[in-house]
């Protein structure tokens, strides 16, 4: 068996190996030019509780068109507007539907990116919803309070809707988050921040072409859907609710006068107690909420700084994967007088880590678009799992290139990272962690109350075009001594347009 550096090799000769070629020459590091304007928030998603008690939303993918390089105008989809997509805001206990409609050209889905909800209504490959068919996914919110995401997850295209704007976010409160005192005021001092980057064609269209071996990696951010985004800040502590919504770049965020912040939660939820840091990095797909005290009349940029120890990647292949690259992310500019605000409470939440004792171990080695050996099969079960069951996962990066790991329907905790401890901001509840090269993760999990033979939850690497080309697999969580029942006949896997020389496997 070839083993991927070989082929690498055989690529390197290969004049037309698209990968090859493009990641030789890195993305320019600094960002478009181009005068600031506001922040746009995304607007809190309308809702109305009927007499069943049931929390309704509405959203509907559709076709429009973003200013989001100033004066330039790109045809974009989004979720009730023309980029990105309302808030969804839930409590715990409450009971949730949200009505989708596919005004787009292509099928589509809308995965709940760290939502624990039964699998017919996770929004994976299995769930796609027709151009013009609509569809109502209904659960119970049964999880802590956290800021959660929205986006598609067709299989094969996930970077492609991705880039073209659809995603938003899902934040859900609980009984702890409410009784603390942590700015909360939606868009005036408790502020969602989408981050993406993006590349442009000269005319201002969404290039979404790969030019990296981590898929299509941008030379302009966006905030919210804009270049060059500022913030009026009012009051003297902000919370800044930060995603990653990149198909492949990673972030290393922090302030450009160096101040300290404090991380209060992870992917999926507030942490025991306030983490002081001054950077704070986030693969695609991980959240995390920090709190920024500001200085009347000050004006700091929110900033992407090159990844710390190049994200775990050889020197000589750090810019390719675009982990050198620095980026303004969003200017704050104080005002003169500040509504004051204490910031962050020394303690947060009850600490809940799982006990490992008894629990079902499994592996999953990350290598080259694969996991464990095989790429996505729609119609194969990679395993089955137990309602209930703790489960202690080793990921294992046994790649030369930077992978992350996310998990469905689960929040897991990181037990060890190559054998030490995490650090306290990953400490918490987590969905998405990044693995490093040669690094291994080992974490736990237990698997909620939803049980489903047919319909599997999706676990994978969370840079879009690696899970588009297969970097991904599927299990079913069973009840007891319940057996899986055959899936419905599933499309294969969608067209992929082969890897240059990647016919031996
Ligand atoms: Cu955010 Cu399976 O995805
Ligand atoms: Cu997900
Ligand atoms: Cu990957």
């Amino acid at each position: 068996m070839l083993t991927r550096r070989t082929l690498l090799k055989g690529l390197a000769a290969a004049p037309l190996g698209m990968t090859v070629a493009c990641s030789s020459e890195p993305p320019a590091a600094s960002p478009r030019v181009t005068r600031s304007r506001p922040l746009p928030i995304p607007p809190l998603a309308a809702s109305t509780v009927g007499s069943d008690g049931v929390r309704r939303f509405t959203l509907r993918a559709r076709v429009g068109t973003t200013e989001m390089l100033a004066g330039k105008h790109a045809s974009t989809w989004g979720f009730n507007g023309a980029i990105l997509g309302p808030t969804l805001r839930a409590r715990r206990g409450e009971r949730v539907a949200v009505s989708l409609t596919n005004d787009l050209p292509e099928a589509t889905s809308v995965h709940w990116h760290g939502m624990s909800i039964p699998a017919r209504f996770d929004g994976g490959p299995h769930q796609m919803i027709a151009p013009g068919a609509s569809t109502e996914p209904q659960w119970t919110v049964e999880q802590q309070a956290a800021t959660l995401w929205y986006h598609p997850h067709p299989h094969g295209s996930t970077q492609r809707h991705v880039l073209r704007g659809l995603a938003g976010l899902f934040i859900l409160d609980d009984a702890d988050s409410a009784a603390l005192d942590l700015p909360n005021s939606y868009g005036v001092d408790d502020i969602p921040l989408i981050i993406q980057d993006r590349r442009f064609t000269p005319t201002g269209a969404v290039d979404e072409t790969d030019n990296s071996d981590v898929g299509c990696l941008g030379d302009t951010i966006i905030t919210n859907g804009i270049t060059g985004a500022r913030l009026m800040v009012t009051t003297s502590a902000v919370r800044l609710r930060l995603l990653n919504g990149s198909s492949g770049r990673i972030f290393n965020l922090g302030f450009s006068d160096n101040r300290p912040f404090d991380v209060i939660a992870s992917d999926g939820g507030l942490l025991p107690v306030p983490v002081r840091m001054r950077r704070i990095q986030l693969s695609p797909g991980e959240r995390a909420e920090i709190v920024v005290r500001n200085v009347a009349g000050e004006t700091v940029t929110l900033t992407s700084y090159p990844i710390a120890e190049n994200g775990g990647v050889k020197v000589s292949d750090a810019a390719r994967f675009g982990l050198t690259d620095r980026f303004d992310v969003l200017t704050l500019e104080a005002q003169h007088a500040l509504t004051h605000h204490a910031g962050t409470p020394a303690s947060l939440v009850g600490a809940d880590q799982l006990a490992t004792a008894g629990a079902v171990e499994r592996s999953f080695d990350l290598q080259w678009f694969m996991i464990n050996h095989r790429r996505m099969d729609m119609s194969r079960i990679d395993f089955e799992a137990r309602v209930g069951a703790t489960e202690v996962w080793t990921v294992t990066n046994k790649d030369n290139w930077p992978h992350n790991f996310h998990v469905h329907d689960a929040q897991f905790h990181i037990i060890e990272i190559d054998g030490r401890r995490p650090p306290a901001h990953l400490a918490g509840r987590k969905d998405t962690v990044y693995v490093p090269p040669g690094t291994r993760v080992r974490l736990v999990l237990r698997w909620s109350g939803h049980a489903d033979p047919t319909f599997p939850y999706m676990f994978h690497c969370h840079m879009l075009m690696h899970e588009d080309r297969g970097m991904m697999g599927q299990f079913l969580v069973l009840a007891p001594r319940q057996r899986a029942k055959p899936m419905p006949s599933m499309p294969s896997m969608p067209s992929m347009p082969p890897r240059p020389g990647a016919h031996a496997q």
